[in-house]
């Protein structure tokens, strides 16, 4: 098998992540339930987990990440916990449902109003046309990083630059660049950042949180044990507990742990480097191809290592089966969960099938992906 699926989950994931998550599970006691050396060291790996965590997003600080299962649950808690009811909220045409389903809940509940920001043809957005949007009572944006069909990754130093000018809360959905790309929270003004550990960042699905701004404040949607204040009838105010009730994935956040180290050791610059030689090459090689359609924008420097294209009318997952049962080749066709995207494109009938690439594929798979397409399409 060739695996090109990599924005929905990165596979393999790297052995010492495999290790520490098997390391884990033979030596980890519930963490901030007890203070034998069981219960010590799932803390203590949870704690360094959420070091490595703000170092790598410069964020304010540790104890301000929060774990969740995903980063669907993060944006929920973000959307849901951090905006003040009946104002408004600008997005954009590139989401995922993890952002639009819970915008499109308040919406229905009278609890916001919506404005987004449309994509163009190339599948951008103009940061500035957000300028326009922004009325007296615009309470936040919630923005994606990338999107996940096109790649094409949104200006979010502009962005940021202009919720700082009119205070307004931005929160970030990094699920396709967490680990892909140089994101730094402080700099690019982000209030609320949502991640996801088990994509770029190579941890296990199960894994992903929130990172708050030091004047951000987030309602917990579940309360409940906390592992101190007993006796209180309230969640603890403090962070990250607050945000935390119930035995975390422990297990899991050691294997972010090990990813983390792993990214940290290559450097994400290098490995983004890597992602983008093997989607140049991918590009160029079925530009020539007769009757494909590429969606998206590949003149920018920087994007998220995915081409999204289309054989003439071909229906995309009769494309993507054909590329897996004949070619052994895992792509994703569909609708990816971006309605919204796929309107811009025109692309909401037929689907897409993505290519997703790792800095793990090789030349070699990337050319066989080239052939295949090639013959399918002959
Ligand atoms: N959100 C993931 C994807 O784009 C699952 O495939």
């Amino acid at each position: 098998m060739i695996y090109l699926d990599h924005a929905a989950t990165t596979l393999p994931k790297p052995p010492e992540v495999i290790q520490a998550v098997t390391a884990a599970m033979a030596s980890f006691g519930n963490a901030s339930r007890g203070a034998h050396p069981y219960a010590m060291q799932a803390a203590r790996t949870i704690y360094d987990t959420r070091v490595k965590l703000a170092k790598l997003f410069h964020a304010p600080c540790p104890e301000r990440i929060a774990f969740t299962a995903n980063a669907t649950e993060a944006l929920n808690l973000a959307i849901c916990g951090a905006i003040p009811p009946g104002g408004h909220i600008i997005t954009t045409d590139l989401e995922h449902n993890s952002v639009l389903r819970p915008l499109y809940r308040l919406q229905s509940e009278g609890q916001a109003t919506l404005s987004f920001i449309p994509a163009d043809a190339a599948g951008n957005i103009d940061p500035m046309a957000m300028q326009r949007l922004i009325r007296p009572d615009t309470r936040a944006i919630v923005c994606t990083h990338a999107s996940n069909l096109t790649g094409n990754m949104v200006d979010l130093g502009k962005i940021g630059q202009i919720a700082r000018e009119h205070n307004i809360l931005l929160i970030v959905d990094a699920a396709q660049t967490a680990g892909a790309q140089p994101i730094d929270m402080q700099a690019m003004h982000i209030g609320i950042l949502c991640f996801t550990g088990h994509k770029a960042l190579m941890g296990p699905q199960g894994t992903g949180g929130l990172c708050l701004a030091k004047h951000v404040d987030v309602r917990p949607w579940k309360v409940g044990g906390s592992g101190f204040h007993s006796f209180a009838h309230e969640q603890p105010d403090q962070y990250p507990e607050r945000l935390e009730a119930g035995t975390l994935n422990a297990h899991g956040i050691a294997g972010l742990n090990a990813a983390l180290d792993i990214l940290d050791a290559y450097g994400i610059k290098t490995l983004a480097a890597a992602e983008a030689r093997l989607l140049h090459r991918f590009r160029e090689g079925v530009a020539s191809i007769p009757g494909i359609t590429l969606y998206g924008d590949f003149s920018k420097p920087c994007r998220a290592p995915i081409v999204a294209l289309n054989i003439r009318d071909e229906d995309s997952a009769v494309v993507a089966d054909e590329l897996v049962v004949t070619y052994g080749i895992a792509t994703r066709a569909g609708a990816h969960c971006a309605p919204r995207m796929h309107t811009a494109l025109g692309t909401q009938a037929q689907g897409a099938v993505r290519f997703s690439f790792s800095w793990q594929n090789t030349e070699a798979e990337v050319d066989a992906a080239v052939d295949a397409l090639r013959s399918i399409a002959l």
